[in-house]
């Protein structure tokens, strides 16, 4: 096998993407393995005996990524990193993360195999908390790694029972030792499904992904007043959920007014005391936006601001919006888009440039370290679905693009 010809086994991938998707498989065919649970702890400790298996040195850090690296020829170089996530939504698809890992795998299985030594080690990696579901915000520990999240911040971040980040980290055993972000890598690739609908559109097969959307996540909160449902006429009521309805559909106004590009999520709602016989005193809700340009981003954050003003003193309630995470676009490095681009065209697949609307670690990663991602089609563009679907060949194909791309980087 000469490194020209060298594919990956896309049974073996296939295979191994069926294995992982039964822990914390739902019955509608998707997964819920959200970050530091049970499930996520029973994946950890697949990955880590199958890396082991595979000859593989395993490091955890602090933060609880798992690092899992075959050695070069020359030890001096930095190692090239593979990566994505292993955890999923609560309602997840099969391929959000997990394809990036396992295609990652897969690669490092394939290279075994053949007997090729690249000259730079490479670094396979299952980041901690991609999707934020559980902890907010999401891309937690890639943004403890580039420096950009204080990393006693995350530690103390609370999920919805009050469990803080660094007490689920210990409870499943995986905090590591390693300081986080002591690792240096030369480039990081990211293989991902698009989770959109544009290659699947176009019947492209991979997807160049050169830039990524800014994203903002607030924890809010209407404070308004509770009463009586029978006795408080219409006209006095500071009804905190009315607010929020209003707020909710302003936040749906104000994305389009930016172009297409523009969006905004509400995906958490809470009104309280939750009585039916009460008026709601009090709202709490999350806000996603995110847009690919900073200048529009930061108008969407005024058109907000103004709406929450205008609302709440119309209705005589306290709107509040705290940003708990502010990443603006950005551009992925020109040298690994390259490199996957070039992939590609060996490989003969079809592909063009994109823009990630999702959220990555390679997001974060590329603040310090040359970084670019790889898509692949998902079917309806659907993903954060339980009936998120990609082809195996599709799959095979990204991790084909995946290997090339690591050849071409390792030497
Ligand atoms: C991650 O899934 C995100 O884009 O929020
Ligand atoms: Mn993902
Ligand atoms: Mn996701």
């Amino acid at each position: 096998v000469t490194r020209t010809n060298l594919t990956i086994d896309s049974d073996r991938l296939w295979a191994t993407l069926m294995e992982t998707a039964e822990i914390g498989g739902t019955p509608k065919g998707g997964i819920n393995r959200l970050t530091l649970t049970e499930e996520d702890r029973r994946v950890r400790d697949w990955f880590a005996q199958t890396v082991r298996e595979a000859g593989l040195e395993l490091g955890i850090d602090q933060m609880g990524t798992m690092y899992a690296t075959r050695p070069g020829r020359d030890p001096s170089r930095k190692p090239i990193a593979m990566g994505s996530h292993l955890d999923t939504q609560p309602t997840g698809g099969k391929f959000d993360g997990v394809l990036g890992v396992l295609a990652g795998l897969e690669v490092l299985r394939t290279l075994n195999g053949a007997g090729i030594e690249t000259e730079a080690p490479i670094t396979l990696v299952n980041w901690t908390n991609e999707e934020g579901a559980r902890f907010a915000p999401g891309m937690v520990a890639s943004g403890v790694y580039a420096g950009e999240v204080d990393q006693a911040w995350a530690m103390e971040r609370q999920d919805r029972d009050g469990v803080r980040f660094g007490d689920a980290l210990d409870a499943i055993g995986y905090r590591g030792t390693e300081p986080v972000g002591e690792r240096r890598f030369g480039a990081m690739v990211e293989l991902h499904i698009e989770q959109g609908p544009i290659l699947e559109l176009e019947g492209k097969t991979i997807g160049v992904v050169t830039a990524a959307k800014g994203s903002i996540w607030a924890d809010c909160r209407v404070l308004g007043r509770e009463s009586h449902a029978g006795s408080t006429p219409m006209n006095v009521r500071r009804d905190a959920l009315m607010a929020f309805a209003e707020f909710a559909l302003a936040s749906e106004t104000v994305a389009p007014q930016n172009g297409p590009d523009g969006v905004a999520t509400i995906g958490v709602v809470e009104a309280l005391p939750a009585s039916r016989n009460t008026i709601p005193g009090e709202v709490r809700f999350t806000l996603d936006y995110r847009h690919p340009d900073a200048e529009a981003l930061d108008r969407m954050t005024r058109g907000i601001d103004e709406a929450a003003s205008a609302i709440g003193s119309a209705r005589r309630v306290d709107i509040q919006i705290e940003r708990i995470w502010n990443k603006p676009p950005i551009a992925f490095d020109e040298q690994v888009c390259r490199a996957v681009e070039t992939s590609a065209a060996e490989l003969g697949l079809s592909h063009r440039t994109i823009t990630s609307g999702a959220g990555h670690d390679a997001v974060l990663t590329a603040s310090v370290v040359p970084t670019a991602m790889i898509f692949v089609p998902c079917k309806d563009g659907i993903s954060h679905n339980e009936a998120e679907s990609a082809t195996k060949e599709d799959c095979a194909a990204g991790a084909n693009v995946l290997l090339r791309t690591v050849l071409h980087l390792a030497g």
